[in-house]
């Protein structure tokens, strides 16, 4: 049953793709728990990649990835990466050439908040052009008292989003898809083009997806 909603699943996406028309909301699977390495083999496994390729990612994968990423994993509502304080204040954005979505860690699901391919936003360099770029955004709402002067992500967010980059790292090493950090993302532009509050502020982009190595 399991397989058969899966493979629906990944039908609609495709035939979204295909008509590049974003789905409102992706109702991500429950992530595999039993499938793939050990732990210490993606540790070993782990690393930067390049050489992207835009091939899709399956449901099943980008589910995993996104709730390793800053999933709910215990019934009190705290996550699968730690933050100080347990401020939870690292929001997640997938970026794909359909459309920016906003990873609704609640109900896991991937909310629409703009059709279109805003990829280029996301970053610089050599990882551009994959399926998937994620940027790791901190709610400065939640760190007042602790923000520079001048703007910008409390330092304890800084730590927070290395929890969840390794994660994403992590998981991705489990399913055999590249991964690599990434800075270069315009914070103005994605605020402007996006419409989403002025207190969130990139702190960490992680780029996702097949590669041609
Ligand atoms: C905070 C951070 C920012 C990074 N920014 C970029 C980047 O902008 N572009 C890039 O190609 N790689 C970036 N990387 C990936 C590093 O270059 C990579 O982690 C490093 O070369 C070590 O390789 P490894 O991850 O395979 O061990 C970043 C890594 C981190 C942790």
């Amino acid at each position: 049953m399991k397989r058969i909603l899966t493979l629906m699943a990944v039908a609609l996406l495709s035939l979204s793709a295909c008509a590049q028309k974003a789905p409102k909301t992706i109702q991500l699977l429950e992530p595999s728990y039993d499938e793939g390495m050990t732990l210490m083999q993606a540790l070993k496994a782990r690393k930067s990649s390049s050489g992207f390729t835009d091939k899709e990612i399956p449901l099943q994968d980008l589910s995993n990835i996104l709730w390793a990423a800053v999933g709910v994993n215990r019934p009190d509502g705290k996550r699968t990466s730690p933050t100080g304080s347990n401020r939870q204040e690292i929001e997640v954005y997938a970026f794909f050439k359909t459309g920016a979505y906003y990873y609704n860690f609640k109900n896991h699901t991937l909310e629409l908040v703009k059709e279109g391919d805003f990829r280029s936003l996301t970053g610089r360099g050599e990882a551009a052009g994959a399926a998937l770029d994620l940027l790791f955004f901190a709610d400065t709402d939640k760190t007042k008292g602790e923000n520079p002067d001048g703007g910008g992500a409390a330092t304890v967010s800084y730590v927070d989003v290395g929890y969840v980059s390794q994660n994403v790292y992590l998981a991705c090493a489990n399913a055999g898809i590249g991964s690599r950090a990434r800075g270069g993302w315009d914070q103005q532009k994605l605020v402007e083009t996006l419409g989403i509050k002025p207190s969130l502020v990139v702190v960490l982009g992680q780029t996702v997806g097949y590669c041609a190595e």
